[in-house]
């Protein structure tokens, strides 16, 4: 079968079952997946993105109860600190374990109305006078329209990728390649990329929405599947 015909297949599974899954199947397609892609960058770290400083006090909303992080104000300003990579707080990869805070995921307000999360980003959350309106407008859209339903393309059980690696190599060895070398292991100063294998949610995050403060690509615009197997190539480069 040719490689076209094959993503083409995948991309009308993708955009049906993703219609079926989401409430707002009809609003995915209004807003632009570059301000979407952009708001998964500032969700992941925002003051890179935005090339601030972190701030020096812990967000007002972080509970005392997790040692670790709540002194740890560049870390717990992050929405991925409180939320997850995955979106779903408490009820996610971060109901346990060293991140784990008890609060909610962002889930419940997928499909929502970007306005209102824009207001409540600028209340209690205070980023009102941390971030530019456009910043809140393309978080909000990331909240609304970005968020997908993980269980198509990761089995949380496992922490792997359902994604097909051999067709993930195809896609590292055209787009990735340049900058991060054949076996994963550039630029210099990152950690290879076969040894993020642990954390499937925060690697398929990144490839969606690129890394803050990079010139890395998003691959958001494309199906899903296509990052879902190029996530599943990631795990079989070499770890060290
Ligand atoms: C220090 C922890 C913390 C950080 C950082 C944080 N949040 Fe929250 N967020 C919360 C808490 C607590 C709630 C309220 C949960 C509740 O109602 O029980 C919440 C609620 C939300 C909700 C509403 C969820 C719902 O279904 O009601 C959204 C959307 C949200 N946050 C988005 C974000 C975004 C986007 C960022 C980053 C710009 C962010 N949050 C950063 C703690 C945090
Ligand atoms: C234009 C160059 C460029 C391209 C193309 C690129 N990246 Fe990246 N990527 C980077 C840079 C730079 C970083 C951050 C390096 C650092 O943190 O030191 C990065 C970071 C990452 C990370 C996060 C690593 C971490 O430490 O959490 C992942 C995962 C990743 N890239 C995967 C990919 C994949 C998969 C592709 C292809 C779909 C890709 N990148 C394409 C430049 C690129």
């Amino acid at each position: 079968m040719s490689g076209f015909g094959r993503v083409a297949r995948m991309g009308m599974a993708a955009a049906i079952s993703a219609a079926g899954v989401l409430a707002a199947g009809a609003a995915l397609a209004d807003a632009e997946q570059g301000s979407i892609a952009r708001g998964g960058k500032l969700y992941d770290k925002w003051y890179a993105v935005v090339k601030a400083e972190p701030p020096s006090e812990a967000h007002p909303l972080y509970p005392a109860s997790n040692e670790k992080y709540a002194k740890d104000a560049a870390a717990n300003w992050r929405c991925k600190e409180c939320h997850g990579w995955d979106g779903l707080g408490a009820a996610g990869a971060y109901k346990s374990g060293s991140h784990a805070t008890g609060i909610k995921g962002i889930e419940g307000m997928a499909g929502g109305d970007p306005a209102a999360i824009v207001t409540l980003l600028k209340g209690d959350h205070g980023y009102a006078d941390k971030l530019a309106e456009q910043d809140l407008i393309d978080l909000a859209n990331f909240v609304a329209f970005g968020q997908i339903d993980w269980s198509l393309y990761i089995d949380a059980e496992a922490k792997k990728s359902k994604g097909d690696p051999v067709a993930g190599k195809q896609v590292y060895e055209t787009v990735c390649i340049g900058c991060h070398g054949a076996d994963g292991k550039l630029p210099k100063e990152m950690p290879p990329l076969g040894s993020l294998s642990g954390n499937p949610w925060e690697v398929m995050h990144k490839v969606l929405n690129g890394q803050p403060n990079e010139a890395m690509p998003a691959l958001r615009a494309i199906d899903h599947q296509v990052t879902a197997n190029v996530v599943a190539y990631l795990a079989t480069l070499p770890a060290e």
